[in-house]
């Protein structure tokens, strides 16, 4: 559920009208729902109450400070990738005992940065990574507690480039590696393994993956007991999926009983790093028709945003459901709506049924607010968006437009 809806054939997001919305700030446009940010954490977080746990939100699904700072002050975690998130979170007010810290390439200096803020752990992907925190951590007289992230081999059914759980995958130690990590890991002077992750995939709609991967998990505690290795978190990583099209996820309440029934029994504090399900329809991105063109075969609408701006659909062949900003009447018309970029892949959708749809008018792209902005770039100079938060009848600017300034303020 989201807060974008149709009054009086005009879309709104919360109580402002999206085509005034973009009047006032141009297009492309990110517009994200307050509202739908709280319920969908509160959603979420709540599912888990039977489990002594803590949700991470998942920054690289929408990083903006302002939307980070709306969750913090609902209690959220946060799971970082690099030096940058960490800076993000902790400028957004999260507390560093409420950070972990995922990734196959953590450098030094941002093993260093996230020791001195003394984050809750290192969710540790090789042997290699290991020795390195130890060295960092060692040489600024630190513990570092560490989870290894255990790659369980199990299949969750999605899209090949956001698989993360499988044999064949760049993520994760596989259990028998594990196994000798954490007895190194006991060993080393500067290190405390403290729990256990995972993390299969994103974009999941179905819970079998999920609760594979935790007996798995279970399993492999059980032999790291016999070796007198006690952990006492457990990071089951990400993953839930959203609906885009006609997709049916499992809804977070059903997710969370599935995984507090597997889980019954266990002393553990459960750790959650959910992002799509969080920030993905809590978004939009809002675009203007630039030109329409039709060639013999093909009809186009060629929009503001490009696949600088957007680049799920190139990179993934995403679907994102989109819907004019002011409803008309007119007869529906096949298109490929296509953004200014010079490459034959830069669409945000084809053969796409809309009602015919004019130069100069409007048009919503659904379920943005996650992996839309801060996967954008500034490929072909293009600046890049403004990303607005609307809250009730307040609005937010959360990042204001890029200027040609900006474009060129780090080159010489
Ligand atoms: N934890 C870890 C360690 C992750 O790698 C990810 C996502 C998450 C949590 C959050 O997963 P989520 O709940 O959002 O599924 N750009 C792609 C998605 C890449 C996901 C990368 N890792 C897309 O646009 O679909």
């Amino acid at each position: 559920m989201h807060h974008f809806e149709f009054k009086n054939n005009k879309l709104f997001a919360e109580n402002v009208n999206i085509s005034e919305l973009a009047k006032e700030y141009g297009t492309p446009l990110y517009v994200y729902s307050a509202a739908t940010f709280r319920r969908h954490f509160e959603a979420f977080d709540s599912a888990f109450n039977g489990l002594n746990h803590l949700t991470c939100y998942s920054v690289k699904a929408n990083s903006n400070l302002s939307v980070l700072k709306l969750l913090a002050e609902m209690g959220a975690g946060m799971d970082i990738v690099s030096g940058g998130e960490l800076y993000r979170a902790l400028k957004a007010g999260v507390p560093a005992n409420r950070i972990v810290y995922s990734g196959v390439g953590k450098k030094a200096y941002e093993i260093a940065e996230a020791l001195k803020a003394d984050i809750l752990m290192f969710n540790v992907e090789s042997v290699a990574e290991l020795h390195r925190i130890n060295e960092v951590a060692t040489s600024m007289n630190k513990t570092a507690r560490v989870s290894f992230r255990i790659n369980p081999d199990v299949d969750p059914q999605t899209h090949p480039y956001i698989s993360t759980g499988m044999k064949k995958n760049k993520f994760g130690l596989d259990m028998d590696t594990a196994l000798t990590a954490y007895k190194t890991a006991k060993e080393l002077s500067n290190i405390e393994p403290i729990g256990m992750d995972c993390h299969i995939g994103s974009q999941l709609t179905s819970i079998d993956p999920f609760l594979e991967a935790l007996s798995k998990l279970l399993a492999f505690k059980e032999k790291l007991s016999s070796m007198n290795i006690e952990i006492e978190h457990l990071d089951l990583g990400g993953g839930l999926g959203i609906t885009y099209d006609d997709e049916q996820p499992p809804h977070p309440k059903e997710f969370g009983e599935a995984l507090t029934k597997a889980l019954e029994g266990q002393k553990l504090k459960v750790i959650l790093e959910p992002g799509r399900v969080i920030a993905g329809n809590a978004g939009i991105l809002v675009t203007e028709v630039i030109y329409t063109k039709s060639t013999p075969t093909k009809n186009f609408l060629i929009v503001d945003a490009g696949m600088n701006d957007l680049i799920r659909p190139s990179l993934y062949q995403s679907f994102h459901n989109i819907s004019e900003v002011v409803k008309n009447e007119r007869p529906k018309v096949e298109v490929d709506v296509v953004g200014p970029i010079c490459e034959s892949g830069d669409f945000i959708a084809r053969d796409r049924e809309l009602p015919e749809v004019k130069q100069g008018e409007l048009l919503a792209v659904y379920s943005a607010g996650a992996y839309g902005f801060t996967m954008s770039s500034n490929y072909n100079s293009r600046l890049r968006a403004a990303e607005v938060i609307v809250d009730g009848d307040d609005i937010i600017v959360a990042r204001r437009r890029e200027t040609y300034e900006d474009l060129l303020n780090l080159e010489s």
